[in-house]
């Protein structure tokens, strides 16, 4: 139905728009479709989207307005996929007169024939569903040729007070384990080396048929031969149990690293943003992971500004972050974000002074990365090989504590495992020399 027609998806957002975005394509490609790099000569442009932050959505609204052109030039057809496709429904029809479709995450499955001369017409869908969608099975075409997302759950259950996901994935859905287990089966014998599990709070997974957790699955996962690293994200805090932690420490083939999105360091903040845990429950999880694994690698998510956010209360973030060391944070300024219960709040906290606080929390946590890094020289890692690096004859890849490593190589690589020198490196990448 889609014959010889050329598409192009731009991504916005998290991983699981990515892993989203590369489904989507595949459906596509099977579909006789081909896929460019490019949006010029396309009939088909699709685009994944995300409404996380005010600014992810601006973002996206320049995007589109610079499409208006295109469409007038070319006639292409303009699909808007995920999250703020499924927030804003109808209103992005009206909102750019030029968009033929906008399509929710769970009706990806009829793209095809959305997308078809036999059905072409301006629409919104975006319906909800409360069980998983599984896709059909096809041979999904990868960004990376060993390492692969696999979605195990979709949607959220906490409304955590700022944050719009429970509105745009709705409820939590998880996937059967033994379609996650076929698909990384399927993976490992077509040369992949790492999982990463994903879900927007993949901590409270259960598998519909048996009750499964979490835990369950890694085994499981595990004990797939090839396979050799596996990661999830992202976890809750609030449900992340000693016995993940034991699980974590137990399997050799889970890796020594977990995203665990802190937020902020003051309760006071925390309760207003109903994240359900305290500073002193967050740390003892973090006590346990490093007593268990002395090496683990941690990384967080922080909102400054949030409404009400003293300097007091941000200092104890800052205090936090010292004491817990981080190899990586993801920080933002607060936004308000539509339908949530925090847009109600008074957004009291000062643009400047937002940005006053992103950047000394930008500033501390890269002092703490120079010296982390820092102490990793000389040291031999192993690395996941991924490709060239885009800056001059490197390969690039990852670490077990997911730093990006640029390493020089004698010989010629492929993606896959190799042992690396640490050689040098700043605040954001190591360097290194494969040992060959
Ligand atoms: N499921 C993940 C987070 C998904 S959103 C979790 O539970 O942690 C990714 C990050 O975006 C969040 O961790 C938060 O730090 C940030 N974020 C979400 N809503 C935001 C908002 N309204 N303003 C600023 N940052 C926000
Ligand atoms: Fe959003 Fe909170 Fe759910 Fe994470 S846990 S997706 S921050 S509501
Ligand atoms: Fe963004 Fe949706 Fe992911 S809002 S962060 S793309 S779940």
């Amino acid at each position: 139905m889609l014959e010889g027609k050329k598409f192009f998806i731009q991504t916005f957002g998290c991983q699981m728009n990515l892993n989203d975005s590369e489904h989507v394509a595949s459906l596509l490609l099977q579909e006789g479709a081909h896929q460019a790099d490019t949006p010029e000569k396309c009939e088909i442009i699709l685009i994944n989207t995300c409404a996380v932050r005010e600014k992810s959505v601006e973002k996206l609204f320049s995007y589109l307005g610079r499409l208006k052109e295109h469409k007038a030039n070319r006639g292409s057809i303009i699909v808007c996929l995920g999250c703020v496709a499924q927030l804003y429904r109808e209103k992005l029809l009206s909102k750019f007169p030029y968009l033929d479709l906008v399509v929710g995450p769970a009706q990806y499955q009829e793209l095809p024939l959305l997308l078809s001369d036999s059905f072409r017409q301006r629409a919104a869908i975006t319906r909800w569903t409360k069980g998983w969608v599984e896709l059909p099975i096809m041979a999904v075409v990868r960004e990376s040729q060993v390492s692969a997302y696999i979605t195990i759950m979709e949607g959220c259950n906490n409304f955590c007070t700022f944050c719009v996901v429970p509105f745009t994935r709705g409820r939590e859905k998880y996937r059967p384990l033994s379609a996650i287990q076929e698909e990384a089966r399927q993976l490992a014998e077509s040369g992949f080396l790492e999982i990463q599990l994903l879900g927007q709070n993949v901590n409270s997974y259960r598998d519909p048929e048996s009750g499964a957790g979490l835990a369950e699955l890694l085994k499981k996962i595990s004990e797939i031969n090839q396979i050799q690293w596996i990661r999830f994200l992202t976890s809750h805090p609030r449900n992340f149990s000693f016995e993940m932690a034991l699980a974590m420490a137990s399997s050799p083939k889970v890796c020594h690293q977990l995203h665990l999105p802190v937020q902020s360091g003051s309760n006071q903040v925390l309760a207003r943003m109903n994240r359900n845990y305290s500073r002193e429950d967050y740390l003892e999880k973090i006590s346990w992971l490093k007593s268990l694994m002395p090496d683990i690698s941690l990384s967080t998510d922080i909102i400054v500004g949030f409404p009400g956010e003293t300097d007091d209360d941000f200092q104890q973030t800052l205090e936090l972050v010292d004491q817990v060391q981080y190899t990586n944070i993801f920080s933002f300024r607060y936004s308000p974000r539509p339908l949530t219960r925090a847009a109600s709040f008074k957004d009291d906290v000062p643009a400047e002074v937002k940005i006053e606080r992103l950047i000394e929390l930008q500033k501390r946590q890269k002092e703490i990365q120079l010296k982390v890094n820092g102490e990793m020289l000389g040291q031999k890692q192993k690395v996941l090989a991924l490709g060239q690096s885009k800056k001059g004859n490197l390969y690039t890849g990852r670490n077990e504590a997911y730093q990006v490593v640029n390493f020089s190589s004698r010989r010629e690589l492929t993606p896959g495992f190799v042992e690396v020198k640490i050689v040098g490196g700043g605040a954001y990448s190591l360097k290194g020399e494969a040992v060959c």
